[in-house]
């Protein structure tokens, strides 16, 4: 079935283009790698996996509760409006709350598909070109396992949110090399991943939360490039060339912010926009999963060196600024760490009920004679 007619609201045309702007980079120095960044291209072709394989797309889902996960974590829960609503609905809600998040996920993995082969060709470096030629990959990958996701198990699709779209634009359309970094590594891919760890730590169903680890796994690698690259960037520019990029990233905050309020669920439920803000203000989960979100972008700026008074008052403003703290390499380890485990505790499993058939055979044989 043509994903066209699973979309919630129609997309016509189902392309969208943006006009190619900047400098494509050839390097004739060959010999200059950076010891971490190759380590991390390493890292990135020998992390490579095949979405068939590795991922159990035989586990049955159920559109209707895909997650697994209590009822307030929907900005609705609670108020007249949820109350008013049957059992039947409250389903249809949950189906439609879970596809508006994985549709946002794969739009905006398919941007970070675009934006590291566009990154191939305008870094200077081979180096980075070599670790983003990787991330292609990955991302290729990421867009393959949460389309069939939403096809095959959800069956039902959102068109990109505006906000999305708009920072997307904003990022593909400046010729400066270090912007689609920026806005993609940094900040698209920082709220994603950090919307992913939400869902993976809390999920209690089995097929999302092997895709959500998988991914992250290989996301801890592509926010590690973004640091390492800008971080050396950044060291050399003017004060006014950091301005320039402090804007860029108060803007995409706020843009990333209003997206995540998800007001194009709530449309379709009759509930107008004003009283969805007032509704994700007042909704505990919803202003804990706002703070969480940014967890992963605020070391992230930090640690590239954009903080100055400006951006710690915006972050302030936001409600995030503690979440500079937070140790983004343990993080990133973390990540690793629990899709490491998920495949062997999977493995264990599926090792033991080899073993079983294989008992059983041999006492069914033993039996006989
Ligand atoms: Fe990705
Ligand atoms: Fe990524």
């Amino acid at each position: 079935m043509s994903t066209r007619d699973l979309y919630t609201s129609s997309v016509s045309p189902t392309t969208h283009e943006i006009p190619l702007v900047g400098d494509t980079r050839f390097t004739w120095e060959y010999d200059d790698g950076r010891d971490k960044l190759l380590a991390l291209y390493q890292k990135g072709k020998d992390r490579q996996w095949d979405s068939v394989k590795r991922i159990d797309w035989d586990l049955e889902v159920d559109p209707h509760d895909v997650l697994g996960v209590p009822d307030q974590s929907l900005a609705v829960y609670g108020t007249r409006h949820w109350e008013r609503m049957s059992e039947r609905e409250r389903g249809e809600l949950r189906r439609h709350s879970v596809s508006w998040q994985f549709s946002q996920f794969v739009h905006g993995e398919q941007g970070a598909m675009i934006t590291a082969a566009r990154i191939v060709e305008t870094v200077p470096d081979l180096d980075s070109k070599f670790y983003s030629a990787t991330q292609t990959m990955d991302e290729a990958r990421h867009v393959e396992v949460f389309s069939r996701f939403l096809q095959e198990k959800i069956g039902m699709v959102y068109p990109i949110n505006t906000k999305l779209q708009d920072l997307l634009n904003e990022t593909l359309t400046d010729g400066r090399w270090d912007m689609p970094y920026l806005g993609m590594q940094v900040l698209i891919e920082g709220l994603a991943l950090a919307a992913f760890g939400v869902m993976r730590d809390v999920t209690t169903k089995p097929l999302p939360k092997q895709i959500l680890a998988y991914v992250m796994q290989d996301e801890a690698r592509h926010v590690a490039f973004g640091r390492l690259a800008l971080r050396d960037y950044y060291k050399d520019l003017s004060a006014s060339e950091m301005r320039e990029r402090e804007e860029f990233v108060i803007e995409g905050c706020y843009l990333m912010r209003d997206r995540i309020r998800g007001r194009e669920i709530w449309e379709n439920f009759g509930i107008d926009a004003r009283e969805v803000d007032e509704m994700v203000e007042n909704s505990p989960y919803m202003r804990m999963f706002q703070s969480l979100l940014f967890s992963r972008i605020v070391p992230c700026v930090k640690d590239i060196g954009l903080w100055s008074p400006r951006i710690r008052e915006t972050f302030e403003e936001m409600g995030v600024l503690d979440a500079s703290k937070a140790d983004l390499d343990a993080l990133m380890r973390g990540d690793e760490e629990i899709a490491e485990r998920l495949d062997a505790e999977r493995f264990a499993a599926e090792e033991a009920d080899r073993k079983a058939e294989v008992d059983a055979v041999i006492a069914a044989e033993a039996a006989v004679s």
